[in-house]
């Protein structure tokens, strides 16, 4: 059963989440990718569904988010905004779609949002792509920025360790989640760092602060729904906890149905017409 004490009806929008912030109430985010996850998802009263460039590890099977392209990340948006009813839907945007300047960013958000229905944008990074998320925010688009463990700069990092240990580092994230909320981003994703660094930063901004591998003292959580859910078998980092096996469940359920059509046991009498 639920605890959940968020009115499982009303609409989440960005000022829904601020007030949330404001007295305390925890935010719940999980990925999504596809219309029947979705609905699911959005149905069991979670507050923000992000269209993660994830996709690119666990709807297509690629090694990083680096080849997922704008209009695929499109297409996975719509596909979610049609399940969905209660949740804040955003969307990530792709590698290549906004880094290289700020119209072409402009764009790419436009597109976003006239093509798949999302809410908001998610961009990675700080001060350098300032230019970019000003140019968004100002065609009245919200945007969530992340900051950390960024995958899309996991070449520059050579992996997907822990970030901000160092002091500079941990100092470089403050100013840039300062900058972030003084810039009007609706909310940060905070992914893989110290968690005393990342409570540090949600008590020092406005935006709600949502961590992955983070911690506890930030204003939400966000996992990958296949990881929380247990298909993804080979992925055991510290910060995921396992809600499920569905892995096991799927694996069993179709094993069971191969046997059945063998031993022509499915359909039966009543499966038929
Ligand atoms: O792409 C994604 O799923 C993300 C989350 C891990 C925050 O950015």
């Amino acid at each position: 059963m639920s605890t959940n004490t968020v009115d499982n009806k009303r609409k989440v929008t960005t000022s829904r989440l601020a007030e949330m912030k404001k007295r305390g109430e925890k935010i719940a985010m999980l990925t999504a990718y596809d219309y029947t996850m979705a609905r699911l998802v959005d149905e069991a009263g979670i507050d923000m569904i992000l269209v993660g460039d994830s996709a690119a590890n666990v709807m297509t099977g690629y090694a990083t988010t680096l080849p997922i392209t704008l209009d695929e990340m499109i297409y996975h948006a719509k596909c979610v905004t049609n399940g969905v009813k209660r949740a804040l839907v955003v969307c990530d945007m792709p590698f290549g779609s906004y880094q290289s300047n700020p119209m072409k960013a402009l764009e790419s958000a436009v597109r976003i949002m006239k093509e798949s229905g999302a809410e908001a944008v998610k961009l990675e990074g700080g001060r350098e792509i300032r230019e970019s998320i000003a140019a968004i925010l100002a065609a009245g688009i919200p945007v969530c920025g992340h900051l950390g463990l960024t995958p899309q700069s996991v070449n520059k990092f050579g992996g997907y360790g822990i970030r901000a240990k160092e002091e500079a580092e941990a100092q470089r994230l403050i100013e840039d989640a300062r900058m972030l909320d003084e810039m009007g981003c609706f909310a940060l994703v905070l992914e893989k760092i110290p968690a005393e660094l990342a409570k540090r930063v949600a008590e020092q901004v406005a935006m709600p602060v949502i961590g992955i591998g983070a911690g506890a003292g930030v204003d939400g959580q966000v996992l990958v729904l296949q990881d929380m859910l247990g298909m993804n078998d080979g992925f055991a980092p510290k910060f995921l906890r396992r809600y499920a096996a569905l892995s096991e469940t799927i694996h069993n359920a179709i094993e069971h149905y191969v046997d059945d059509v063998k031993n022509v046991d499915f359909p039966n009498e009543n499966e038929q017409y």
